[in-house]
C-alpha cells in the first residue's frame, strides 16, 4: 500500500511577520524558487512511492504550505481515521485550521475536538509540529513549551487515553526548536534522531528510556533542520546532510535524498513541516 501524504502548494507562501527565530532575518522569499522547491518535494515523495494529495491554498494564509500543523491525524481500530484540530498560537495560522478540517471531514475523518478553552489565555495545540506518532502507532510524543502548551498537551493526552493511546509529554527549551518536529525524528520503530539540547532534562531522561537507539544531532545540524526530514520507503528526505547524519542513516538502512528548502527555512520550516502523512 503506498503511503498517502497531504501537501499544500506554496501559491501564497511568504514571510510577513516573526513567529519564530528563523523569521527574524527579514530575507525576502523568492516565490518562484519556493514553487520549484515544493515541486521537487512532491516528486521526491512520488519517487519514494507515496501518493500525494493536495489541499487548495488560500490567499492571505502565508503559512498554509506547512501542512503538518493544522490538525493532528490519527488512526485507531475503534474509530478509524480521525483528526484533532489544532489551536494555533498565531491568529493568521489559526485561520488555516478550518480549511484543513473541512478537507479531512470531506474525506470521512472523524473529528475529535479537544476543549482548549477560548480567548487569549487558552491552551494551544499545534498538530504534527508538536505531536508525533511512534512509527507503529503505539504511542504519541507531545512537545510543549513554545507553541503547544503544557495543559493543551494534558488535555490532548486525556482525549487519547480514552482511545487507549499513550501520550508522552516532552518539554522543549530551545527557541530554535520551537516545535518537536525540529528535534525529534523517528527513523524506524527502534531508532530516533534527536537534538538533546532542545529538551528539559527530565524529558530527555524519559526519551532515553523509550528507544533502543538514540542518534544525536548537534545544535548546528538541528538548527539546519537535519532532524526535520521525512522517512519514506528506505529514504530520508533532508535539506542537508553532514558526515555524521550520513553515518547514522547508513546504520539505519536509509539513504539520504537532499532537497533544497532555503525559502521555507526563512519561515522556520523544512520538509517534515510541509506534509502530513495520512493513515
Ligand atoms: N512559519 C511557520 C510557523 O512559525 C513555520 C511552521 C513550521 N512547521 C513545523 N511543523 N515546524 O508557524
Amino acid at each position: 500500500m503506498p503511503k498517502h501524504v497531504l501537501l499544500c502548494p506554496p501559491a501564497y507562501f511568504d514571510v510577513v511577520d516573526q513567529k519564530n527565530p528563523y523569521m527574524a532575518g527579514k530575507l525576502p522569499v523568492d516565490r518562484q524558487k519556493a514553487q520549484r522547491q515544493w515541486e521537487a518535494l512532491r516528486s521526491a515523495l512520488e519517487q519514494a512511492g507515496c501518493e500525494v494529495e493536495t489541499i487548495t491554498p488560500v490567499a492571505g494564509l502565508e503559512d498554509m504550505v506547512f501542512a503538518a500543523n493544522q490538525v493532528f491525524v490519527g488512526f485507531h481500530d475503534n474509530i478509524g481515521k480521525f483528526i484533532v484540530p489544532s489551536r494555533m498560537v498565531h491568529d493568521s495560522r489559526q485561520r488555516e485550521v478550518p480549511f484543513y478540517v473541512d478537507w479531512y471531514r470531506q474525506r470521512g475523518y472523524k473529528i475529535i475536538e479537544v476543549d482548549l478553552g477560548t480567548g487569549q489565555g487558552n491552551d494551544r495545540l499545534e498538530g504534527h509540529g508538536d505531536l508525533l506518532w511512534q512509527p507503529d502507532w503505539s504511542r504519541i510524543y507531545a512537545g510543549y513549551g513554545f507553541r503547544s502548551t503544557s495543559s493543551g498537551v494534558e488535555k490532548f493526552r486525556d482525549a487519547m487515553s480514552k482511545l487507549g493511546i499513550p501520550v508522552v509529554p516532552l518539554e522543549l527549551v530551545d527557541p530554535h526548536c520551537y516545535h518537536l518536529d525540529t528535534c525529534f525524528c523517528p527513523l524506524n520503530n527502534e531508532a530516533v534522531l534527536i537534538y538533546p539540547g532542545a529538551y528539559a532534562p527530565e524529558s530527555l531522561v524519559t526519551l532515553r528510556g523509550l528507544w533502543k537507539r538514540i542518534h544525536e544531532l548537534t545544535a548546528d545540524e538541528a538548527h539546519k533542520f537535519m532532524g526535520n526530514g521525512i522517512v519514506a520507503n528506505g529514504r530520508y528526505l533532508t535539506p542537508y546532510v553532514s558526515p555524521r547524519l550520513e553515518a547514522i542513516l547508513r546504520q539505519e538502512g536509509l539513504s539520504p535524498v537532499i532537497l533544497d528548502t532555503s525559502e521555507f527555512e526563512k519561515s522556520g520550516g523544512s520538509l517534515f513541516c510541509m506534509k502530513a502523512f495520512l493513515p
